[in-house]
């Protein structure tokens, strides 16, 4: 399975069951004019309470951002070391996928000790640095946080694998095989297979029984229909809100349960009845027993009471919980945050429109409408990309205008009213670069499921901040290859070209913390007929209305905002971004575009 099918299964199987323009960059460049409207705070000012509602987060992969010790892979002083250029970029908040001591089967996603900090990436000192350090810069550190599953190498697991009367066992999901004999383990349970290949059942020959496990086999799901499994996680989540973390981004978290009949789940068919095969060679099942069953709820909300337990004057400042939520609606997505009498997550991550992985202006629009308008006034969290899924270019790009389309991308992503979640390397583009030999793969998946599957090395490559030796990222060996475009896709490079993306990123967050009504303006849609140009305007009570055009296509495109429905009384325009090269329109009535092109005005 390509790695674009293996996003869509994922997505699939939720389906079935279920700037300023500021920093006045050289003439010429993409950012043109000064912000002289009513300045906001900046995002470090912010209330601590709302800090979250405008925030800008950036997702580190530890193992890949920076090494200092030579041994290849990436750790906490690296990102120590790194602060300063997330200050620079606009960060509020890094979400570190986990640090936790792991055997490293799934890269930290198998966890053996919640408490401490895996020696290849430091020690707790070092992590107690790191949140001084980056406090210091009004960054906050998000964890985290795996409940679904842990390593099988987690001393829960040990135990509860040691014998059936072991206080542990029912931490996990146990079950007899169906037709055991004294020679044979019979077959498993039922049908359920996990996300990363084969049946999800795996036969423990010492106790006699199959246990679940959703993802790897060495990732054996834990039994939340047990409560001390609750109560563990959230000491667990208190252990690290003493230490002072910013929040929690919760893995997995739609998976936690399972149907207690064990019943089969259905095949999912494709339009002429057959059913579709995966990557493995297996039928796809439509994860209506194991995904988004009821418990969910209950066990986020339990959470977030404990987190919200930690903003007093102890602890200021509100700790956020994100949540790792394909879900296969809109309907869904807004149950994850709760209601104001038992409040969720306050930001679920908005699959439905990061994840089109189509320049469609039409389904943009009304994914974006939705979440303006079907969230019950929550602040959605956009993101586009992350260490699972290929890359934004080989997503989105069409090979001719990547950088353009990557520019068109980030313009949703900042311009939209709530919170925005970027992957590292996306601020300077780049590339997915998969192993091209099966012996080079790094990722479990990619070895069980090649050539289908490639696994998700490819976007997981060292960052590159220079065209230097491994691109700056190490002295020593890197753990994945250096992909060969760093020689141009750099940070080093970007930083000094003010039409780089690099500086785009930079300019789009700057709006969104300076501009009132970026900051906090709601969304609304205009030219809505349009299929090439996605317009909308960001406005605020008393203050300065805000357009943003970006043209999805490949072709030049007009847009006019004062005709008929798209319904703006007629008005100047002061530009605050536009692509390299675009013009500065004269009047709302006409917005020339280039191709993939990009404009940002303030209605005068
Ligand atoms: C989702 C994580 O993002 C992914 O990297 C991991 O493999 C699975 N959950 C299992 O923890």
């Amino acid at each position: 399975m390509q790695s674009a099918d293996r996003m869509a299964r994922w997505m699939a199987s939720c389906a079935a069951a279920l700037v300023l323009a500021v920093a006045s960059l050289a003439a010429g460049g993409q950012s043109v004019a000064a912000n002289n409207g009513a300045a906001e705070k900046p995002a470090s000012q912010q209330s601590e309470r709302d800090w979250w509602k405008n925030a800008v987060i950036y997702e580190i992969y530890p193992r890949s951002f920076q090494d200092t010790n030579g041994d290849g892979i990436g750790d906490l002083n690296g990102i120590t070391q790194r602060l300063d250029y997330l200050q620079e970029l606009g960060v509020d908040a890094i979400w570190l996928t986990p640090i936790y001591p792991s055997p490293q089967v799934d890269f930290g996603y198998d966890i053996s000790d919640y408490r401490a900090i895996d020696p290849q990436y430091g020690t707790l000192a070092d992590f107690d640095r790191l949140v001084e350090e980056a406090g210091k810069r009004h960054i906050r550190v998000i964890m985290d946080m795996v409940m679904n599953h842990t390593s099988d190498q987690h001393r829960w697991f040990l135990e509860s694998r040691s014998s059936r009367d072991n206080p542990y066992r029912d931490w996990y999901v146990w079950r007899d095989g169906k037709g055991e004999t004294a020679t044979s383990p019979g077959e498993p349970p039922n049908n359920w297979q996990s996300y990363f290949g084969y049946s999800a059942w795996q036969w423990d020959p010492k106790t006699r029984q199959y246990y679940y496990h959703k993802f790897y086999i060495q990732q054996p799901d834990l039994n939340w229909y047990n409560p001390k499994v609750h109560q563990a996680f959230k000491d667990i989540i208190a252990f690290w809100l003493k230490r002072g973390v910013g929040g929690f981004r919760f893995d997995a978290i739609t998976t936690l349960y399972e149907d207690p009949k064990l019943r089969d789940e259905g095949v999912v068919k494709d339009k002429n009845g057959n059913p579709i095969i995966n990557a493995y060679g297996d039928p796809q099942l439509d994860d209506s027993r194991t995904n988004n069953q009821p418990g969910v709820h209950a066990v986020i909300a339990e959470m977030r009471a404990t987190a919200d337990r930690f903003n007093s004057a102890r602890f200021p400042g509100t700790r956020v919980l994100i949540g790792e939520t394909y879900l296969p609606n809109v309907a869904e997505l807004a149950k994850m945050y709760g209601t104001p009498q038992k409040p969720e997550f306050q930001l679920p991550m908005d699959t439905q429109v990061g994840f089109i992985n189509k320049l469609d202006v039409t389904e943009f629009r009304s994914r974006l409408i939705d979440a303006e308008t079907k969230i019950d006034g929550n602040t959605p969290l956009l993101l586009f990309d992350n260490h699972d899924n290929p890359r934004i270019d080989a997503r989105y790009g069409d090979g001719a205008h990547n950088r353009e389309i990557e520019r068109v991308i980030a313009t949703v992503l900042f311009a939209s009213r709530g919170a925005a979640l970027f992957y590292y390397g996306d601020e300077i583009g780049m590339v997915t670069t998969p192993p091209r030999r099966k012996q080079d793969v790094k990722d479990p998946i990619g070895i069980t499921g090649w050539p289908k599957e490639k696994g998700r090395d490819g976007e997981r490559t060292p960052m590159q901040w220079n065209d230097g030796a491994n691109a700056g990222f190490t002295t020593g060996t890197p753990w994945l290859p250096v992909p060969p475009s760093a020689a141009a896709i750099n940070v080093e490079a970007e930083k000094n070209d003010p039409d780089s993306l690099f500086n785009w990123y930079r300019s789009l967050i700057q709006l969104k913390k300076t501009v009132s009504a970026f900051a906090h303006g709601a969304n609304v849609m205009l030219d809505t007929e349009n299929t090439a140009v996605l317009s909308w305007l960001r406005q605020a009570p008393g203050m300065p209305q805000v357009v943003v055009s970006a043209n999805f296509t490949a072709e030049p495109q007009i847009v006019n905002l004062e005709a008929g429905e798209a319904g703006l009384k007629p008005g100047h325009l002061k530009t605050l971004l536009k692509s390299p090269g675009g013009a500065d329109p004269a009047s709302l009535e006409q917005i020339d575009l280039g191709p993939f092109g990009v404009y940002i005005g303030e209605i005068e």
